[in-house]
């Protein structure tokens, strides 16, 4: 049987120091997190998996990952690469445009954006989460957990899960090399974490080269409560802001829900 990964490569091209690869996992993240606590992170680990059987995704939410789909962790110690605590919100939101530019490349001329704070969107529907997690004893170690629907095609799955997801594949019409869409988010992925820790990243501006929500009516719901207005984008601290009827406001964090 053909390898899925072409783990050197991967290896070669890319910041990562070490790949840890199961053919088949709980959740790449629990496995990352649990990786990271028991040893020192001298270079980001990449924890992959051909098949995830409890992908997790935000709040109480799964991530569904059968075969085709690309599910990894990457574990850093994030002051050890200039990303103190206090850019974690940033460092997530520039994950997204990673992965939203390494898409672009394999499916132009289509439509990919980022939808704040974490989703990438393909053609108005979410091909791709991120899931930013932890650990309380290791206090610098930051998992950055990526799943992208690459070759994991929505065309056979239920009608409600049609309408909202969408792979790779599925507009293109071709099954898509997952070792070339790795590495290719791992190196966009290194260029924009760098440019945020020397403090060179223009997220405002970039973001709003790729911003999903930019110019739609939205709302935000969050433990501070609902705020509906039309989204003007983020501003530099990563807040979303929106043109509400009393005003701008801007959303530090909660579920976005918008109107077509
Ligand atoms: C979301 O959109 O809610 C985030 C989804 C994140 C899914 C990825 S797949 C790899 C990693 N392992 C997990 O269990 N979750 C993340």
């Amino acid at each position: 049987m053909e390898a899925l990964f072409d783990l050197p490569a991967v290896h070669r091209e890319t910041f990562v120091g070490q790949i840890e690869y199961r053919d088949e996992v709980d959740s790449t993240n629990t496995l990352a997190l649990a990786l990271a606590q028991q040893q020192e992170l001298s270079a980001p680990l990449l924890v992959l998996s051909a098949a995830q059987t409890g992908g997790r995704g935000r709040g109480e939410n799964r991530w569904w990952s059968s075969r085709g789909a690309l599910t990894f962790s990457l574990a850093l110690d994030g002051p050890a690469h200039g990303l103190p605590v206090s850019s974690w919100p940033q460092a997530s939101l520039v994950t997204g445009l990673a992965v939203c530019q390494a898409l672009r490349k394999r499916v132009a001329p289509a439509d990919v954006r980022v939808k704040w704070p974490n989703d990438v969107y393909l053609e108005q529907r979410k091909v791709a989460g991120i899931l930013i997690e932890t650990i309380a004893s290791r206090p610098g170690i930051i998992v950055v957990g990526v799943g992208v629907n690459v070759n994991n095609s929505f065309v056979d799955a239920p009608a409600e899960l049609r309408e909202s997801a969408v792979a790779l594949c599925d507009v293109t019409g071709q099954t898509l090399d997952l070792s070339r869409v790795l590495a290719s988010v791992l190196q966009h992925m290194e260029d924009e974490l760098k440019a945020l820790s020397i403090g060179r990243h223009r997220l405002r501006e970039r973001w709003s080269e790729f911003c999903f929500l930019t110019g739609r009516r939205v709302q935000v719901d969050s433990v501070a409560g609902i705020t509906a207005g039309v989204c003007q984008g983020i501003d530099d601290q990563g807040a979303l802001v929106l043109e509400t009827d009393s005003g701008v406001q801007r959303c530090l964090a909660g579920s976005v829900s918008w109107q077509e």
